[in-house]
């Protein structure tokens, strides 16, 4: 029998576009399902101050297909010598829709991050006056804390008492790993919430390190324990508010994943409609999936949610996409989850 499901368009709360070829080569991925996308400002330079994030957005809309219904939500990258003003300016546009806290040296392009939040208190008390979100990566980067130790680490030692001080500052933990991270922002009030990808609700550490090392699969936070993908699952599947999709799809080209210090990535925006599909349907929750894609995102970031429509639908066969995405940059791996996946996009 065929089954159907038709969704509000969804949202991207967390995508990496790159710049240049990658962007032109990635950007039609995302924007043939999602209407809109918060685009994480970790470019080589970073996206630092409004006027980036103003002339980046222009070569987003520049590199969109023809006929394209795309809007890219700018986020600003926090340095230490951030203005707070700079950033009140960029809310005000309405273009810059959060700010982006990486700890400095935790992922991908995060050097320029955050060191002491001492020193961005100003900025995060101007953004706790005016409402604009922290995007924030959990994770520290002490290089004696255990990697898979990270983000609850993150949550004890940096997270808490900074939301303690700044009780007022709204919230969003980014890419949530851990049982600790879903049993946090289910303490937290209405201005905390969490995203989470499409491969976290898939691959636990064993995906990628049993049977010899997949580096398709290592991406920041990297994946922990089935316990924690099974907390994560129950999250995403639970239709409370404070969770919503952020897929971090991150393309890095395969000569950059498939070396001996390959970057971490995942690169989902081909397909994670029809995994989150099949994901919701294996816990007996399609009926959650458009909160998950299409509602609860735009209620934190306070924006409307889409008036076009989804729609998939699930075949009898197993369903096909492209092994590689091939841009100008080079070949990117679109992620595999391993097993046969019968649902498609169909509008
Ligand atoms: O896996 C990841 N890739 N995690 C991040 O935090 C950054 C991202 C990237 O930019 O490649
Ligand atoms: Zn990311």
């Amino acid at each position: 029998m065929t089954q159907e499901i038709t969704l509000i368009r969804p949202d991207d709360w967390h995508l990496h576009l790159r710049d240049g070829a990658m962007l032109q080569g990635v950007l039609p991925e995302t924007a043939r399902h999602f209407a809109r996308a918060i685009i994480m400002p970790n470019l080589v330079p970073p996206v630092v101050t409004g006027a980036q994030a103003v002339a980046y957005r222009e070569r987003i809309l520049a590199a969109l297909p023809e006929g394209a219904a795309f809007t890219p939500l700018m986020t600003l990258y926090l340095t230490e010598g951030t203005d707070p003003a700079d950033v009140a300016a960029a809310h005000d546009s309405g273009l810059v829709k959060a700010v982006k806290f990486y700890p400095a040296g935790a992922t991908t392009n995060s050097h320029g991050g955050v060191h002491d939040v001492d020193k961005v208190m100003p900025v995060l008390e101007k953004m706790a006056e005016i409402g604009l979100p922290l995007c924030v990566h959990g994770e520290v980067t002490t290089p004696e804390v255990d990697i898979f130790d990270r983000e609850a680490v993150f949550i004890d030692t940096v997270l808490d008492p900074l939301r303690r001080r700044l009780p007022g500052l709204r919230l969003v933990m980014e890419h949530i790993t851990t049982e600790q991270g879903v049993a946090y922002a289910r303490a937290g009030g209405p201005d905390l919430a969490a995203t989470i990808t499409t491969h976290h609700l898939i691959l636990n550490r064993n995906h990628i390190l049993v049977g010899g090392i997949k580096p398709h699969y290592y991406c920041l936070p990297v994946a922990k324990r089935e316990r924690h993908r099974l907390a994560l699952r129950q999250a995403a599947t639970s239709g409370e508010a404070r969770f919503f999709l952020g897929t971090d799809s991150a393309p890095h080209v395969d000569a950059l994943k498939e070396q001996a210090c390959g970057c971490a990535g995942c690169f989902t925006a081909t397909n994670t409609l029809p995994l989150l599909a099949h994901v919701f349907e294996e816990d007996a929750a399609l009926d959650r999936l458009e909160a998950f894609t299409s509602l609860n995102g735009p209620a934190f970031y306070r924006l409307p949610v889409n008036d076009t429509h989804l729609r998939l639908v699930k075949h009898p066969t197993p369903q096909t996409w492209p092994e590689k995405i091939f841009t100008e940059a080079g070949p990117v791996t679109v992620f595999n989850p391993g097993f046969p996946v019968f649902w498609h996009v169909e509008s």
